[in-house]
């Protein structure tokens, strides 16, 4: 028998419900903050992400789905959504017409990372770019975007933590003083970090190993001026409206980082941020556009469904149709179309079954009622209509069915 690939996973109702529930809540809250859909596609380049997410990144080095096509391509199937948004934004010109723009991306992503719970190889990212404001304002506006869907959801458990990491100007000078610092205890470090001083050393902090370790003991950011200026204007602007806390060690697991970074918290698991994002404004730049400052993050859709916990979702009432004789499936079948017509949930159908599996299934289904027809209601252009809780029967004609079931389900 065939099977499920390991690290993916099929998805069932009511669990699917948890998705469209908070995907409705993201577009309520998105359409207020006046961000538009962006539908993109699953394969990119996928020299794309190397340039963009980082080719030092555990995503491109370990994680991504990479892969040649017939025609020789080097492709990718998305681990992430921000470099297909900016890719978008540059191909379609925005720069020219109308450099501000506002995104949002409700898609799966696909990472190789080992399976655990809230780690999957297949995701859902429901994610928001704003593109084209330098100001602290959009900084605070996606921050208190991305609380107002959680909090719509039902999402309480959980801790926002910020962080800025500088600039061009600042960064450098830290990620020096970081290098002098671990080199003194590269003997200590893990296998990983070690790689990491190298290449990326500010990937050591976000270590579970050795970032604990450091914790207190490491040089902090000094942020230039204006970075400082920046991040003092954005906690200013969050205070009062939502709890958070400057975390130092916050350093995110991508490349393209600049200034602001956050992360929502659930629990303290390794998989713990329900979402995070935070400030790229070198990336437009760095794909061959013109400078162009950019803040976003993206929410992995199954922990924030994790992190609130399954809620009961009550099941729609709906009617079920049972044909008792086969010269009474075409009028059951018509009618069955004209109970949907009227905005009731029906169900039925399995006319090749008698009478005892078909009224099974009614029960299978959680139908309240069933709708009988059998060649006496044919004849008399009524149908028996049961109550499936009580038991209780009563006549209907063929004109009022959908009208008469659309009052009492
Ligand atoms: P990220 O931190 O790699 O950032 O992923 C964002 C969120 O996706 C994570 O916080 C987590 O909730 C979810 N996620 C990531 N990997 C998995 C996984 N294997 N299983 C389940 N959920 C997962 C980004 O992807 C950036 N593009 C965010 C961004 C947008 N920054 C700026 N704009």
């Amino acid at each position: 028998m065939a099977k499920l690939v390991r690290g993916f996973r099929d998805i069932f109702e009511p669990q699917s419900k948890n998705f469209t529930q908070l995907e409705n809540c993201a577009r309520e809250v998105f359409s207020l903050y006046g961000f538009s859909e962006l539908r993109l596609p699953t394969v990119e380049q996928k020299e794309l992400f190397v340039k963009s997410t980082g080719e030092t990144t555990d995503i491109v080095q370990k994680e991504m789905y990479a892969f040649e096509d017939a025609g020789h391509r080097q492709l990718a199937i998305r681990p992430e959504g921000t470099p297909g948004v900016v890719r978008a934004y540059l191909e379609n010109n925005f720069v020219q017409q109308a450099p501000v723009q506002k995104f949002y991306y409700i898609g799966n992503m696909f990472r190789a990372e080992r399976p655990q719970a809230g780690r999957y190889r297949e995701f859902e990212q429901i994610g928001a770019e704003y593109i084209g404001n330098s100001a602290p304002a959009a900084d605070a506006e996606v921050i208190l975007m991305l609380k107002d869907i959680v909090a719509k959801f039902g999402a309480k458990n959980y801790t926002v933590k910020i962080n800025s990491l500088g600039c061009d100007k600042c960064r450098p000078l830290y990620r020096q003083a970081l290098i002098d610092f671990l080199s003194k205890e590269k003997d200590t470090l893990c296998e990983n970090c070690q790689t990491r001083l190298e290449k990326n050393p500010l990937r050591v902090l976000d270590c579970k190993i050795d970032g604990e370790r450091f914790k207190g003991r490491v040089p902090t950011m000094q942020l230039c001026p204006e970075c400082q200026a920046h991040f003092d204007e954005v906690q200013r602007l969050l205070k009062g409206k939502i709890n958070f806390e400057v975390d130092p060690m916050l350093v995110r697991g991508l490349d393209y980082y600049s200034r602001t970074v956050f992360e929502f918290q659930a629990g303290d698991a390794s998989q713990n941020a329900i979402a995070a994002g935070g400030r790229y404004d070198t990336l437009v730049k760095n794909m061959g556009g013109p400078a162009t400052p950019a803040i976003g993050w993206a929410m992995g859709a199954e922990r924030v469904i994790l992190s609130r916990g399954d809620v009961e979702i009550a099941k729609p009432k709906s009617v079920y149709f049972v044909s008792m004789d086969k010269a009474c499936n075409e009028a059951a079948f018509n009618l069955m179309q004209a109970v949907r017509a009227a905005g009731v949930r029906t169900e039925g159908g399995l006319f090749d079954k008698n009478i005892k599996g078909q009224m099974k299934q009614a029960d299978r289904c959680g139908a309240s009622y069933a709708v009988i027809i059998g060649s006496d209601e044919l004849a008399a252009r009524e149908v028996t209509l049961k109550d499936l809780q009580t038991g209780n029967q009563q006549k209907i004609s063929f004109d009022t069915l959908p009208n008469e079931v659309k009052k009492l389900v």
